[in-house]
């Protein structure tokens, strides 16, 4: 099989890559090493930038989005007993949405399959060749039992952290940079709607909790445990006496219901340099890895494959390669501002260790970004998401 970019990964990144490709008359098949079913239901990402939910409007998959995504104005931060609201809509005039990354992906593929664009599930043994400048790019792969061979000009590694593309890169190309944090994510979807009306990031002493949620009727929330924590430990009711500890707030009520799903998420920041090697391109956290406190990850993702298309038709269609080439160099600026940014809310909200004076720190950091309207507008800008970036 032949193509033109070949895409490994079906995740946000390959999927709107794609899609940008096939508007602009540009052919690739996508392989993906899951099944849909998987793919469809894997519970991850929810928050989604404005500049996240143009782009899918943009290229046509935003009609769901438009009904059933939930808009909202800025976020609540709660320490010290107290909630205050980061009014982030009135100070930047952007807003955020809520919809689910899997009702995203649903959406995306649909959309590729009511075209017929090529997009393979369940393939396994994935492996890219040959993607030096002078080479000629090639993805091997077995497909229904059968070894198959995919020639393209171009490989896009849309395939995750813990993908095939970018640990097949030689040695002493890229540089990592990289940090773990003592501490993972606890999360839960629960059948109950939503206690609040925008999310609240709470600085706890027990420890971080967020309160997301899905729709009207699903609730999404998340506690900081122990980086080595086993989720068998956290009954149901235990999770909820946990929520109930760090959300507490006078004259305000949790409201519990059945849990649907749980899983533990490490945290860690993780940026590759650069993210291509010879006509490979690697995009979303198969390049990079910000720790969900900043709910960046997938609004990176989708910037990065914007980016890379706009530099994929330009070659195309005039044979320069200098967009192509600096790649990289356009995507990191992005990825740097989305990384420290990340870093910023992670450690103003955990609880970072047994030090008292990091304590104090972050309520002094809470209390500024709370009551300085300076400092509300950088949190805020960044939260909604830099357009010039
Ligand atoms: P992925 O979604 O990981 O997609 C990669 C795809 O490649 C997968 O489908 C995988 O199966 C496939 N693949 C892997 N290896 C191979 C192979 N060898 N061959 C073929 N296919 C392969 N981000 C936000 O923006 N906002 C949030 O609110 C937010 N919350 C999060 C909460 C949690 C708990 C977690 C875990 C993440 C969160 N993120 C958030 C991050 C976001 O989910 C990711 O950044 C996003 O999924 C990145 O998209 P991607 O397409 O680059 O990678
Ligand atoms: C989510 O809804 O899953 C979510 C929201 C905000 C975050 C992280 C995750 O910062």
């Amino acid at each position: 099989m032949r193509t033109q970019v070949g895409i490994v990964g079906a995740g946000p990144a390959g999927l709107i890559l794609a899609q940008l490709l096939h508007l602009a008359g540009i052919e690739s098949v996508i392989l993906e090493n899951r099944s849909r079913e998987y793919v469809e239901h894997r519970v991850r990402a929810g928050l989604l930038e404005q500049g996240t939910v143009d782009l899918l409007t943009e290229i046509g998959a935003g009609e769901r989005l438009k009904e059933e995504a939930l808009e909202h104005h800025g976020i609540y931060l709660q320490f010290d007993g107290r909630r205050e609201y980061i009014a982030a809509t009135e100070i930047t005039g952007r807003s955020i949405h809520i919809y689910g990354q899997q009702e995203i992906v649903k959406d995306l593929i649909a959309q590729r399959l009511g075209y017929d664009g090529p997009l393979l599930f369940e393939v396994d043994d994935v492996a890219v060749h040959d993607f030096d400048k002078h080479g000629e790019p090639r993805i091997t792969y077995t497909h229904e039992g059968r070894q198959q061979r995919l020639e393209c000009d171009v490989i896009a590694g849309c395939d995750g952290f813990h993908g095939v593309c970018r640990p097949a890169i030689p040695k002493g190309v890229l540089t990592t940079y990289q940090r773990e944090y003592p501490f993972a994510w606890l999360g839960i979807l629960a059948e109950v709607a939503p206690s609040t009306d925008e999310l609240i990031y709470a600085h706890h002493p027990n420890g971080f909790a967020l309160h997301s949620m899905r729709s009207s009727t699903v609730s999404r929330l998340y506690l900081q445990v122990k980086p080595d924590e086993q989720i068998e430990y956290w009954s149901d009711k235990r999770i909820w006496a946990e929520l109930q500890t760090r959300f507490a707030l006078a004259g305000w009520t949790l409201q519990e219901g059945p849990v649907i799903e749980k899983g533990i998420t490490p945290m860690r920041s993780f940026v590759t340099e650069p993210m291509q090697s010879g006509r490979l391109y690697l995009a979303g956290d198969a390049a990079h890895i910000v720790p969900p406190t900043g709910a960046k990850g997938l609004n990176l993702a989708a910037q990065d494959v914007r980016v890379l298309a706009e530099a994929l038709v330009a070659w195309y269609s005039t044979g320069d390669t200098a967009q192509l080439d600096g790649y990289s160099d356009r995507a990191l600026r992005r990825v740097w501002r989305v990384q420290d940014f990340s870093h910023y809310m992670t450690t103003l909200l955990h609880r970072l260790g047994d030090d008292p004076f990091d304590d104090r720190l972050q309520r002094a950091r809470l209390e500024y970004v709370t009551s300085s309207d300076a400092a509300a507008k950088s949190l805020a800008e960044n939260y909604v998401g830099l357009p010039e970036y």
